[in-house]
């Protein structure tokens, strides 16, 4: 197991992305924090993974605000004695362009990306200097953030943010011998959230008007297939362990070739 008596908090744990991440910490053997101001997502994440024998802890908060993180990180703490693993994977969608985009739903999707990742790293990176916790961080950026996206103008910025602050994140703390690194993953097959959905005990999820659109993302990306949740989950288990333990201020791209892709190449004409 690589995370045997580890600690990892993960933020925004839907049974999408963030719930697959959680999932697969656990079967490393890592305790679970799961973090989301959506308190069913916080809880049932934390609920499941008690169900088949890990241990976790779900809290309820909002990543934008300084004083609950703070105290979620103090909480964290004090129930498992420190956090050595944190992921920074809280996102709150609105795709709106330059154009049409209001001035305040603007500031409050670059706060949860952004800032949500600023409060938790400066809070668990100095809980972990203060018990000489050589940790891990790793932010959950997008393709988004590494290509001009139309009519997604907030998300795309602040993910294309997040790169560099990875990068300047983990040249700071580099001397305290924690790492910072980057996760970028793409359009994701929905069928395994709906999946994990009833696992914790909800209804499954209607897919039937998201499909074309998955469809027409599937057929243009390299390998003609998307990634699922828990291929993230297996690379960030990689990355936060001690097998990554030279990388720092890197982006693992788990995105089917999405960003090696030539721009005029059409991977679904052979
Ligand atoms: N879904 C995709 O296809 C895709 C593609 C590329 C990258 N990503 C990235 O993966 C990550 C997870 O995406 P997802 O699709 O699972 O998202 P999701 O919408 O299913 O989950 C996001 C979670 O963040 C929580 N959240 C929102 N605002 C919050 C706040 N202020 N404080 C605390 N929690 C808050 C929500 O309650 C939710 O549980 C994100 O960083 C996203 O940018 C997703």
């Amino acid at each position: 197991m690589k995370l045997k008596d580890k600690v990892a908090l993960v933020t925004g744990t839907s049974p999408n992305i963030g719930g697959g991440i959680a999932e697969a910490l656990a079967a490393e053997g890592a305790a679970i924090v799961s973090v989301d101001a959506s308190a069913a997502n916080a809880d049932d994440c934390a609920a499941y993974i008690r169900s088949i024998g890990g241990k976790a802890l779900g809290i309820t908060c909002d990543v934008t605000d300084e004083a609950q993180v703070a105290a979620a990180v103090q909480k964290a703490c004090e129930t498992f004695g420190r956090i050595d693993v944190l992921v920074n994977n809280a996102v709150l969608f609105n795709k709106k362009g330059v154009l049409g985009m209001p001035l305040a739903e603007w500031r409050k999707q670059i706060d949860v990306i952004l800032t949500g990742a600023f409060l938790f790293t400066k809070y668990v990176a100095q809980s972990m200097i203060d018990r000489q916790v050589r940790g891990s961080i790793l932010n959950i950026v997008s393709t988004a953030g590494h290509q001009g996206e139309p009519n997604n103008i907030g998300y795309s910025t602040a993910k294309g943010g997040m790169l560099n602050f990875t990068r300047s994140a983990a040249m700071e703390l580099v001397k305290h011998g924690i790492r910072v690194n980057s996760l970028t993953p793409t359009a994701t097959d929905p069928s395994e959230s709906s999946e994990r959905a009833q696992r914790w005990g909800r209804a499954a999820i209607d897919l039937s008007a998201a499909r074309p659109v998955f469809e027409m993302y599937r057929s243009r990306i390299p390998m003609q297939k998307l990634p699922s949740p828990s291929d993230y989950g297996r690379a960030a288990a990689f990355i936060v362990s001690s097998e990554a333990e030279m990388m720092t201020g890197t982006d693992l791209r788990i995105d089917a070739g999405a960003i090696a892709r030539y721009w005029p190449w059409d991977p679904a004409r052979k």
